[in-house]
């Protein structure tokens, strides 16, 4: 499974990279906002620093207006993948964005009826929103298996980016159930490191080490 990271913060976005944990990003105009900063410049930026798909949603409520954004946004960077909304109108911008080889995730997804008309669209990602389900006391990992199944039973090549992922499990369920990709905020993938035994481990291995006298722990590398 793909990880990406859900954020438009640079900093975050560099130290994920570091990690070697994240295959590409997402944003959304909320995320974009909170940067406080010129908005082309600023996706440009992450575009030049992740080596993978960027999302960025367009503004528009029209399907014209988001096919006009949508083509601005993929002359950008090749990394750039429009995203749309689940509506009517936004069906119909992925279908012509998708016809121009433009990539399209279809977001803001909360039934697998809509999954399945993405995918008829010709959407690259679905990104079906588990936590605001969640939230309102539905299944959200439910629909993720749903979409699983409905997909995998026809040829579709559109691939489920599970969204809205508030803790660990959400990420080892869409694994387990075979999600293509995660999408999560970095506070979550920050927490994917953890492990209290890891730093008990950790802390009892280095206090060990320190009762070796100093001679002993002394090494070097001989060359001849
Ligand atoms: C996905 O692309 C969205 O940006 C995101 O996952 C929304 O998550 P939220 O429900 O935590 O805002």
């Amino acid at each position: 499974m793909k990880i990406f990271l859900d954020s438009a913060n640079l900093q975050e976005i560099k130290e994920a990279i570091s990690w070697g944990a994240i295959d590409g990003v997402t944003t959304n105009p909320s995320l974009v906002a909170k940067e406080r900063r010129e908005f082309f410049p600023l996706l440009k930026e992450i575009c030049a620093t992740v080596n993978g798909p960027v999302s960025m949603e367009t503004i528009a409520r029209d399907a014209a207006g988001m096919v006009e954004e949508g083509r601005t946004f993929a002359k950008l960077h090749p990394n750039i993948v429009v995203k749309c909304p689940l509506t009517k109108e936004g069906l119909k911008a992925t279908r012509q964005l998708t016809s121009e080889k433009i990539r399209v995730n279809v977001t803001l997804c909360f039934s697998a009826t809509q999954a399945l008309l993405a995918a008829k669209a010709g959407a690259y990602f679905i990104s079906p929103f588990v936590g605001r389900l969640d939230d309102i006391s539905s299944d959200g990992m439910g629909l993720i298996r749903d979409i699983k199944t409905i997909y995998g039973n026809y040829p579709f090549s559109t691939q489920i980016l599970v969204a809205s992922i508030r803790h660990p499990l959400h990420v080892v369920e869409a694994a387990r159930l075979g999600a293509d990709i995660a999408t999560m905020p970095f506070s979550v993938l920050e927490a994917l490191v953890k492990h209290p035994l890891t730093d008990a481990g950790l802390e009892r291995f280095l206090k060990d080490w320190d009762q070796l006298p100093a001679e002993a722990k002394a090494w070097k590398v001989t060359t001849r």
